[in-house]
Parts: C-alpha cells; structure tokens; sequence
C-alpha cells in the first residue's frame, strides 16, 4: 500500500479535494443503498400484516406469547435496501422452554410456511409478502443477568441501539455496513467471520460517524479492547468489544484476525483514497485457463483441488466444516512435504471445494530417515530392521544413524487419498464423495475465479 505523505502545496490541495470528493462519495453510495420511499412503504406495510397475522394467530390459538415485537435493522430504522425483518415472540419466564420452543415453530411453519433453523434454539426462517424473515421466540426478561439463551439478549439491543444512536448516526450505520459489505467483512456468519450488524451499530456509537470508525480502525492492533458501557471479564480474542447491555459477553466474538486485519487496510486504504469501490466492487477480470497455467508455471508451484458432495446440513455449519477441513488438510500436506503456498475455499448447491497452491505436487522416492543415536540400546534394532536395505545400508550422520528409505506417498493426491479420513476433516464431509483434482485437472475444470483468487490475490477495491 502506497504511504500518504504531505511533500508540498499541490499534495496538501490534492488531499483536500479527496476529502471533499469524498464527501460526495458517500452521499451518493447513501443515494443508492438506502432503501427509496416506495420500498419503504412496502416494507412497514409488510412489517404491519406480519405483526397483525400473528398476534391473531397467538389470540386464537392460545398461546402463551403475551407480546410480539420486531428487532433487528427494521425496529432500528439501520436497514440497507431489501432487508430481512427479525421478529420475536416473546414469553413470559415461566413457560416451560418446550412450550416456547413448540409454539414458537408452529407461528414460524403456518404464518412463514419457512424451514426450520437451528441457533441455540429452533426458530422459523421465511418468507412473507416478498421479504425474508426471521422468526424467534424468547423469554421476556427484566435485564441480561439471567439469560435463558443468547436471543434473549437481543430485545435489548434493539432498546440500546434505540435509545442510543441518534437520527443522523442511521446513515453513518447503513455507510459502514455497506462499506463492511463490499470487503466481504460484514456479517458474524461463519464463512464471513466478520462484523455483525449490531456490532456496526455499536462502533458508530462509540466513535460517532461512518468516517470516525475508519480512523479508529486505521489504529486497531491485534487484541484490541473497546468498551461503551463497561468492560467485562478478560476476553482472548482478536478483538473485544463488550456488549453494553451484558458486558460478559463479547459483540466481536466471531470476528477473525483475517477479518479484522482486512477492515483495518480497507479503512486506512479508503481514508488515503476514498472510492466507491470499497462498497461496490467491481468483478475481476478472470484468467484464462492458459494465463492461469503460466501463472502457475511463473510461481514454480502445482495446484491441486479437493470436492465434497454437499451434505444436506445448514449452510453455517457447513461453512465451519469447510474451514477445518481446509485447516487440517493443510496439516497433512505440510506433514508430508508438499508445503502449503496458500488455499482458498468455496460452495455451492452441490460442491464444497478446496484449492491447493502447493510448493510441489510431487516427491522424490526416497527420503532420509532419522534413526536413534549412535549407541542407545535401540540402535540395534534400528540396525536390524535396516539391514540390507535396498536403498543402501544405515550410515553415520551427527552422530545419529540415518537410512535412505522409501517414502509412503510420493504424489500428493496418493496422499490425499490414503490419509483424508484420519486427518480431521468437517464431520459431515463425506470422504467416500471427495474428488482430487491433480494440477492440470484443477485448471481445466475448478472454476477459474476461484483459481484467479488464488493465483492472484488482489483487495476487493484494487480491481
Ligand atoms: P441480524 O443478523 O438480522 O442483524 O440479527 P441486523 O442488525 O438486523 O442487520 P441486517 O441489516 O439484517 O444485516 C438481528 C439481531 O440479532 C442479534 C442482534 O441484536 C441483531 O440486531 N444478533 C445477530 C447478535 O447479537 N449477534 C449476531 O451475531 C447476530
Ligand atoms: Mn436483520
């Protein structure tokens, strides 16, 4: 990244209308994220319907919900343009948790007709005039002292956020989350590993503006600690951002050192050169089958990619799976020489794949194998098992004996193969499904923008 420093007039001019031109950036990314007049109407009147069909459907059925309420970036007038409405069914403490639960999917499956989603307790993704909506019933709680479940907390977001954003921080929120989505940082989802929306909401809090918050950021370090309210027991954590209204607990918590590390250039990179493309990217250009080949072929290094079938489980805990598969069969690569250059990883209806950009693909024979010190009292055996040896007797190096043996895998799909099922993939990640694309293979059919990703990393503004 280039250093911005004040050499003379013409730098001090030039800074000063980036500053003004900036201002105009983000009115007009203002201009078209925020969600128009008619979608707007569309939206409260959707929002209206909902609350109406199920407080009905609580009256006639007799549930014991006493109160329906909407949360998230609709009740916190922080949404971006076709937002999702999170609306809560709350109960009153002392219904048992398995009426809360029951009766909270059957308003999900006969209001939402949606599929059923799992966080710490079942709730009701849909659909209702058009937008998405999440569905979750929780307890009513005076304060955050006894949670029964983390969705407990959330009501009281809302009324934090309400009461503590003023009207002009909206568009402060609704700029860096979009900035947040266009790096691909925005959301604590386990792909993204990133910022949650409520988590924006708290830094244009405590910094005051959209620009604030990318100048903090601009100093964040690993293991930063930020407190609004308070601060809570000790956390261990690339960054800590105490949860105002439970300071046990950490807003930050699902951010990874790559997420932040990301949002910390991109903040410093936008404050230098502010552009519209930190929040919308353009699509790269993506190689060609042959300049990948060069590429490859320029870098000295082989590619190889690993294919799951997808299993039919909830995209989240897939995406955690895909993570710790890439993890443990980088692992395993390493183990055996092939050494890791960099992976990258990605999903869709019917494939999980993982790409290798691996030092080498392919091994030489035989390796030399560090036997004990000369005069232990295994050494012996060591000498036994090795005597005539086909690749020559033991001999004497730094004291120790040393035979030249024969590896066990020489290419690295051999090893891949024979090793996948005790090297720790994602539980639900069949083996018996896993295709591996050898170097030539991996051009000719992974995905090229994967593999351009891979071969070419470039920030999501650079392009
Ligand atoms: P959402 O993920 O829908 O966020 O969670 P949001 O604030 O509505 O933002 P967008 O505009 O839809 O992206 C709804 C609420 O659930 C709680 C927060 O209180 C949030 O406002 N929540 C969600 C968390 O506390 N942590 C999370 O990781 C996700
Ligand atoms: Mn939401």
């Amino acid at each position: 990244m280039k250093s911005y420093r004040i050499r003379d007039r013409r730098d001090i001019l030039k800074r000063g209308m980036l500053i003004s031109g900036s201002m105009s950036i983000e009115s007009e990314v203002l201009e078209i994220i925020k969600p128009k007049q008619h979608e707007i109407e569309h939206i409260f009147d959707a929002a209206k319907n909902l609350k109406n069909a199920v407080e009905n459907y609580i009256r006639d059925g007799n549930l014991s919900a006493t109160e329906v309420r909407f949360v998230g970036s609709f009740a916190k007038d922080t949404f971006l343009s076709d937002p999702d409405l999170d609306i809560f069914l709350m109960f009153p403490p002392d219904v048992p948790r398995e009426t809360l639960e029951s009766e909270g999917l059957r308003v999900g499956e006969d209001i939402l007709h949606g599929s059923r989603m799992y966080s710490e307790h079942p709730y009701t993704r849909g659909k209702f005039m058009g937008l998405d909506v999440d569905m979750v019933p929780c307890y009513i709680l005076e304060n955050t002292k006894k949670l029964q479940s983390s969705v407990d907390r959330t009501p009281f977001h809302t009324e934090y956020v309400l009461s503590h954003l003023e009207q002009k921080q909206k568009d402060d929120v609704r700029l860096l989350k979009k900035f947040m989505k266009g790096i691909a940082a925005y959301g604590a989802e386990p792909n993204t590993r990133g910022f949650s929306g409520y988590l924006c909401e708290l830094l244009v809090i405590k910094y005051g503006g959209f620009r604030q918050v990318l100048e903090a950021a601009s100093e964040w370090r690993e293991g930063i600690v930020i407190e609004i309210e308070g601060r809570g027991p000790v956390s261990v954590a690339p960054m800590t951002v105490y949860d105002p209204v439970d300071p046990r607990r950490n807003v930050a918590s699902a951010v990874h050192l790559d997420t932040m590390s990301l949002f910390i250039v991109a903040s410093q990179a936008y404050l230098q050169s502010p552009d519209i493309r930190f929040f919308f990217p353009v699509d790269r250009r993506v190689m060609t089958q042959e300049e990948l080949r060069s590429k490859a072929e320029h870098h000295g290094s082989r590619l190889l990619t690993i294919v799951f079938k997808r299993p039919n489980v909830i995209e989240d805990n897939l995406y955690s799976q895909l993570w710790k598969t890439q993890y443990a069969l980088t692992r395993k690569m390493n183990e055996f020489d092939f050494t890791v250059l960099r992976s990258i990883h990605e999903m869709d209806d019917r494939e999980m794949r993982i790409v290798f950009e691996l030092e080498r693909d392919l091994l030489s024979k035989t390796f030399k194998h560090v036997g004990p010190p000369v005069g232990v009292s295994n050494a012996d055996s060591f000498l036994k098992k090795w005597k005539s040896n086909e690749y020559g007797e033991p001999f004497i190096e730094d004291g120790t004996w040393n035979v030249i043996a024969e590896r066990m895998y020489i290419t690295a799909k051999e090893m891949l193969s024979e090793e996948v099922a005790i090297a720790g993939i994602g539980r639900e990640l069949d083996p018996e499904t896993m295709v591996i694309r050898d170097h030539e293979d991996t051009i000719k059919c992974t995905p090229a923008d994967l593999l351009t990703e891979l071969l070419d990393p470039r920030m999501s503004w650079e392009n």
